[in-house]
């Protein structure tokens, strides 16, 4: 080693400097000279003998302070680029958020039932046993209380609580109504719009979680003619168009009679399709007049008021409405789906 080979370490880095790009490249430059090039030749320095050694130990040191310079310029070039902005340059475009399909649902029903003098009232997601099940006349027994069909809460001890205290995933929003009975009298027009929850395997039609609309009116003389034009209202409002609706008998612990109600399939106009399974008619509401013990729990008094109540699955109705063939979308938060309504 000698002074003379220093100096082409010394021209191989102002080269390789003249070179670069960018402050961020020089100074990485500077470190690979400073760790690599010139630290073996500090190393060699040891080996080295008198006037050789005074030499070569100068031209590295010279070298050293001269690529500490240049790194300390690098640098400090390196932080006034970051700093400065150019104003010129045309703004970064916000992505607007949107409405949920089945917010903007809501909302519409809202406004219908708001025509027909309903108010929209809210329940908790979490419920307990009484309200979701006792108090709407689900006998102790009755198969709905499976652990199949509904996410219960774990708790301590659970067996022993009392039916109010035992926790679980509201599996519908007819709770509500007896909650609401509870603090106001009748006559009264109430819906609700909830999410509720069922221990369901998925499927395109099928989730752990679904949105319902529940109605409840109560009053004197309620019948189900009253229902019937109630509901027609909603469908013919929703759907814009001359919709039929149609009542079948059906079974539900909390309303007697109990009704099914269909409404004709607006995607073929009842000719019969893949949505409606080639019916011509869709299955989207359980109703019934209210079950007398379903008043009595919530204090009413049923010698002098009656009513009727229904449930509406949600995300069918808006499958249909926007022809979404998966429910999964809905709770997906893939911005592809969402960005389209
Ligand atoms: N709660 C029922 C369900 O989730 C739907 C329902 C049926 C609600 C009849 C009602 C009703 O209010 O009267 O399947």
């Amino acid at each position: 080693m000698n002074s003379g080979e220093v100096k082409k370490i010394r021209d191989r880095f102002l080269k390789e400097l003249e070179g670069s790009k960018s402050p961020s490249e020089r100074k990485k430059i500077c470190k690979r000279y400073i760790e690599e090039e010139l630290s073996s030749v500090f190393c060699c320095l040891k080996d080295l003998s008198g006037e050789n050694k005074a030499k070569v130990g100068k031209a590295a040191n010279e070298l050293r302070q001269m690529i500490n310079e240049k790194m300390k310029e690098s640098k400090e070039s390196e932080e006034t680029k970051e700093e400065w902005l150019d104003v010129t340059l045309p703004g970064k475009q916000p992505s607007f958020g949107g409405v949920h399909p089945l917010a903007k649902l809501q909302e519409r029903c809202e406004e219908i039932f708001a025509k027909m003098g309903f108010i929209s009232v809210e329940g908790p997601e979490m419920e307990n046993e009484w309200y979701n099940f006792d108090a709407l006349n689900f006998t102790p027994d009755h198969p709905v209380r499976d652990m199949q069909d509904t996410l219960f809460i774990k708790q301590k001890d659970r067996e022993k609580l009392e039916a109010k205290d035992k926790l679980l995933m509201r599996t519908h929003t007819s709770p509500v109504q007896v909650r609401y009975m509870e603090k106001n009298e009748p006559p009264l027009r109430i819906i609700v719009l909830g999410r509720v929850f069922r221990n369901e395997t998925t499927d395109s039609s099928h989730d752990i979680n679904f949105h319902q609309l529940e109605g409840l009116m109560v009053g004197e003389s309620i019948s189900v003619a009253n229902f019937r034009s109630v509901i027609s209202f909603f469908f013919k409002e929703l759907f814009e168009d001359s919709v039929e609706v149609r009542l079948r008998p059906s079974f539900f612990p909390f309303t007697e009679p109990s009704f099914e109600v269909d409404v004709s399939c607006t995607i073929c106009n009842k000719k019969g399709c893949s949505v409606c399974q080639k019916t011509g008619w869709l299955e989207v509401v359980g109703a019934g007049m209210v079950h007398p013990n379903v008043l009595k729990s919530a204090g009413v008094d049923t010698e002098r008021f009656n009513g009727f109540a229904f449930g509406v699955g949600l995300d069918r109705i808006a499958m249909v409405a926007q022809e979404i063939d998966s429910i999964r979308l809905f709770y997906s938060g893939d911005l592809r789906f969402l960005k389209q309504f």
